[in-house]
């Protein structure tokens, strides 16, 4: 069974498909294609069925990622069947815990995405960049960016120690 990663943000057409873009990249860059699935959700139902914002999408691609999913919305389910959910941000996070199931177990890890960037502090969110500028964006990548490689970096040295065991 491949490990399975979900991002989720409030829309789903700006910072957890940029993730999800990034992710998988680096993901196919590490030839782990077939180990580590990747995919994104948002807490709201705003979006649903739409492709990421063109925003998104223009500044992704002069990067060379290509953000192709389309929006649906996370259900509690979501919770039993990954074995990381990564919240873009505090509120998401604390929505995503809203929707526990009493009595069924997590399956794996739900933390903030940006616990896995180097250069962020504890707590650190990705921003939301959808009512603001170009600069919102680029910080977006920057930001998925790292934390894809540190996230990256946890799974393989996980993976290493279960198959040492
Ligand atoms: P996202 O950005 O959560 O990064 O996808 C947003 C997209 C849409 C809205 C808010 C945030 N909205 O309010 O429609």
């Amino acid at each position: 069974m491949p490990v399975s990663v979900c991002f989720v943000c409030l829309g789903n057409i700006c910072r957890s498909p940029t993730a999800e873009g990034v992710f998988s990249h680096l993901v196919r860059e590490a030839g782990l294609s077939e180990r580590i699935s990747v995919e994104s959700a948002g807490t709201s139902a705003y979006h649903i069925g739409e492709l990421p914002d063109p925003r998104s999408r223009e500044y992704a691609q002069r990067r060379g990622y290509r953000l192709e999913s389309r929006a649906r919305q996370f259900v509690a389910e979501d919770l039993l069947r990954f074995d990381y959910v990564l919240a873009m941000d505090a509120t998401n996070l604390k929505v995503i815990r809203a929707l526990f199931i009493p009595g069924l177990e997590v399956r794996g890890h739900l933390s903030l995405f940006r616990d896995f960037d180097s250069e962020a502090g504890a707590g650190a969110s990705v921003p939301d960049p959808y009512y603001g500028g170009v600069t919102g964006f680029q910080e977006v990548l920057d930001q998925c960016e790292r934390a894809s490689r540190g996230l990256l970096d946890v799974i393989r040295a996980e993976k290493k120690t279960i198959a040492d065991r």
